[in-house]
């Protein structure tokens, strides 16, 4: 993951973040829908944007959306926290969620530095 991660292009992953648009909004300060909005998400503690109603199963994990718990999520969210609400499949392709983490990330105002 490191080494896809380095060389993952923001645009790229914009491009697999329409699979997301139909729950999510990514632009920062634009509201919840179906699911919280992304922006300022690395690095942000689980479960934490106000005003979303989260499941029990994401509010119980502890840590952060650290670069690997991300991939988890996004490998299969419902492997990562059972009992999810975000009744979506997941990106099984490795190349595609690093594209798309660093998307996330180029949607964040202080993320942390990226895994070696
Ligand atoms: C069918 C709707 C749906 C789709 C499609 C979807 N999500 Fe979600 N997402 C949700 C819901 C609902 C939650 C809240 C889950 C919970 O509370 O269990 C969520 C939660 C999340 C979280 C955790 C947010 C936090 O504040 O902790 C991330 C990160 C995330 N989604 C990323 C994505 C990405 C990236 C995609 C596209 C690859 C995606 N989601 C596709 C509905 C969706």
């Amino acid at each position: 993951m490191p080494a896809l991660l380095a060389e993952a292009k923001p645009e790229e992953g914009k491009t697999v973040a329409k699979k997301c648009a139909s729950c999510h909004t990514f632009d920062p300060g634009a509201p919840n829908r179906v699911g919280p909005n992304l922006a300022d998400m690395v690095g942000a503690d689980i479960a934490a944007k106000p005003g979303f109603a989260y499941s029990e199963a994401l509010t119980a994990k502890p840590g952060n959306w650290s670069y690997e718990n991300l991939d988890a999520f996004l490998t299969k969210p419902a492997g990562f926290a059972p009992g999810t609400k975000m009744t979506f499949a997941g990106v099984p392709a490795a190349a595609d969620r690093a594209a798309l983490i660093a998307y996330l990330r180029s949607l964040t105002s202080n993320p942390p530095p990226l895994p070696r």
